[in-house]
Parts: structure tokens; sequence; C-alpha cells
């Protein structure tokens, strides 16, 4: 007997050009780069240039991603982009970005699961291909946080930034005793009962605008690591494994006293968390491809090696999936 496992193939990232600094910041918003750091680890963040959208943002991501697979947007057949800043309200940025790789078949859609938006898009593409109906999938984490936020308001405006991540996951047909490898297992959980605390005030139906994101940081930060912690202990009993077994966590880039608090709580050492969000700040949906994209590249992840992937964010959602690479 055979099974179908979805395989990494390659990763990609794009951040814009423009850097925008914590100095650069507290000149127009009352904050400090003292504060920023202490409170968050951010130091920088990516901003979008006019005219540059979320799809623009992806594309780039995504072609770096089919490069790195040794791959064309021929040979791709599901495009998922996890995206919370569209570049329209329809059609979805995953058809645009289909389109601007000059493909005309397949399946495209968006997912809107804020910040965990790519774990989603993973867990789903999985699905996909586990189940035959895809074979090759572009899973894209894409977002212009810059364009929905509120300059004045500097407990929102420090902590996002803009960039794109993806991933490439393949279907190979192994025998049912071969090693794993790929999409191990996922987690995805949702609890619209938070809505209130992470969101935008406005809406195509509720508002007809766009709105800002408004957070109470608190707490969002109070659910944040027992989220995380519930969705990655589910993982590890799903697969088998414990944290010991883990080569890497790569957890989404919110706040570093989040990120060191969930590896404290799992008991990961720090020598085996990717951080970005120092660099990046919090880029929504793309955080955790990016940082897969920089670990790869860099040759810190390796193939054959254990990543575990989680986020939290609006809605509430978490979730977390783990990887043999
Ligand atoms: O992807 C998931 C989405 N988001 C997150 O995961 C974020 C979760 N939350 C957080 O990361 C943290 O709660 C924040 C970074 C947002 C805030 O950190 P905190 O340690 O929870 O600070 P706080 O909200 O308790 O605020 C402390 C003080 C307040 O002043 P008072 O009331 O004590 O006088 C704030 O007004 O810091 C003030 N403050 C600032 N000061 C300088 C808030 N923002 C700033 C700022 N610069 N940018």
């Amino acid at each position: 007997m055979s099974r179908i496992q979805s395989q990494v193939r390659g990763t990609g990232g794009y951040l814009p050009e423009r850097i925008l600094t914590n100095d650069e910041l507290s000149k127009f918003v009352d904050t400090s780069d003292e504060w920023i750091v202490q409170r968050t680890g951010i130091t920088q963040r990516h901003i979008a240039a006019q005219g540059e959208l979320t799809s623009d943002l992806a594309l780039k991501a995504s072609q770096n991603a089919l490069e790195n697979a040794g791959l064309t947007p021929e040979d791709i057949d599901l495009i998922v982009v996890a995206t919370t800043t569209p570049d329209r309200t329809f059609p979805a940025t995953a058809a645009i970005l289909q389109n601007k790789l000059g493909m005309r078949h397949g399946v495209a859609f968006d997912i809107q699961a804020v910040c965990s938006g790519f774990v989603f898009g993973v867990a789903t593409a999985d699905s996909y291909i586990r189940s035959g109906m895809a074979r090759r999938a572009l899973v894209v984490g894409a977002e212009t946080a810059s364009r929905i936020l509120d300059w004045s308001d500097r407990t929102t405006c420090v902590l996002f930034g803009d960039g794109a991540g993806a991933m490439i996951l393949e279907a190979t047909e192994v025998a049912d005793d071969a090693p794993e490898k790929g999409v191990l297992a996922c987690s995805l959980r949702t609890d619209g009962g938070h809505w209130d605390k992470l969101y935008v005030d406005g809406g195509v139906s509720s508002t007809r605008s766009i709105g800002h994101l408004r957070m109470e940081g608190r707490e969002v930060f109070k659910h944040a690591v027992g989220m995380i912690s519930d969705v990655v202990e589910d993982v590890l009993e799903k697969s088998g494994k414990t944290t010991g077994d883990l080569d890497w966590f790569v957890p989404h880039q919110a706040n570093r006293r989040i990120i060191d608090g969930a590896g404290r709580k799992l008991g990961v050492p720090e020598a085996k968390v990717i951080v970005t969000v120092d660099r990046h700040a919090n880029t929504s949906a793309a955080s955790v491809p990016l940082a897969l994209a920089e670990a790869s590249a860099d040759g810190r992840i390796k193939s054959g090696q254990l990543v575990m992937i989680e986020a939290m964010g609006g809605g509430f959602t978490w979730g977390a999936c783990l990887l043999r690479w």
C-alpha cells in the first residue's frame, strides 16, 4: 500500500526596500527606540512603496520560491494566499497573483486567518494534496499591513511591517512504511469570542471602508503563550514526537517576549528558535514563511530536520504544523 505525503520543495521571501527604523517612527509618534526594543524586540520594519501591492510582494516571494524549488508556474496547480491586506475586496489576491505568474490553470484562493493565515494555508494545501485534489501547491503569506495601520496610534503602528513569504508543497507517493517527510501533522483553532481584541474597525459590510487595525495588546499577549503551547503540544502528540525531537521552532514573529515565553513553556532551547521579529516586526501571515525562507537560505534548516511552525492572531485564530524538511 502507498500513501501521499506533502513534501517541501522550496521556500522564498521578499521584503520591500524601504526600511523604517524605530528612531524614524519616534519623530512622528510619541514613542522611543528604547520602549519598542524593550517591549517587543523590534528595531525596524519594511514598508511597501507607493503602488507596491500585496500581490507584488507575493509575486516576488513566489518567484523566489519557484527558483529555489527549480520549478516554473506551469508546475503549480494550487495557489493559496494568506492575507489580511488583499489588493482588492475581490477578486482574491491569489487570483491576481496567478495572473501575474502568467498562469491560467489550476485553482487559486485566499485564506483569511490574520497572523495564523500561513499555518492555515499549509494545513489546507496539505489536505488538498493528500486527498489528491492538488499535486503542487504554492502557499503564500503576503501583507501590506502598513495600509491598515493608524500611524497616530503608538500602541499599534510600531508593531507591524510589510513582506511576503512562500512555500511550495509537492505530492509524493510513497510506500506505507517509507520514512516520514513533509507535513506530518497540523492543529488549527479559532475562538471568535475574542474577535474584538484584535480587529479592523472598518469593512465592506459594516462601514463600506477599509478601517484601521485596533488591538488590546495586553489581552492578546495574555492569551498568546497558552494558545501557542496548546496547538504545538497537540501536534507533537498527534505525530508521536516530543519537544526534544525538534530541530527548529519557527514561531509567528509578533513580539520577542511572546516568542521567548512560548519557547520557555514548551522547553525549546533558544538556539533552536528562528527569530526575525527584530528586523521584520510583525508581518502577520508573512512572518512564518519569511522566517522559513531566511533560515533555509542561510543553511540553518537542512533536509531531514524536524521543523515546528506556529502562529496566533486575530479571530482569535491559532495553529501549528510539524514538518520534516
Ligand atoms: O500577531 C498577534 C498580534 N499581536 C500581538 O501578538 C501583540 C500582543 N501584545 C504585545 O505584544 C504587547 O502587549 C504590546 C507590545 C502591544 C504592549 O506591551 P505591554 O508590555 O503589554 O505594554 P502595555 O500595553 O501594558 O503598555 C505599557 C505602557 C502604557 O502606558 P501606561 O498606561 O503604563 O502609562 C502604554 O500607553 O506603555 C505605553 N505604550 C507606549 N509607550 C511608548 C504603549 N505603546 C507605546 C509605544 N511607545 N509605542
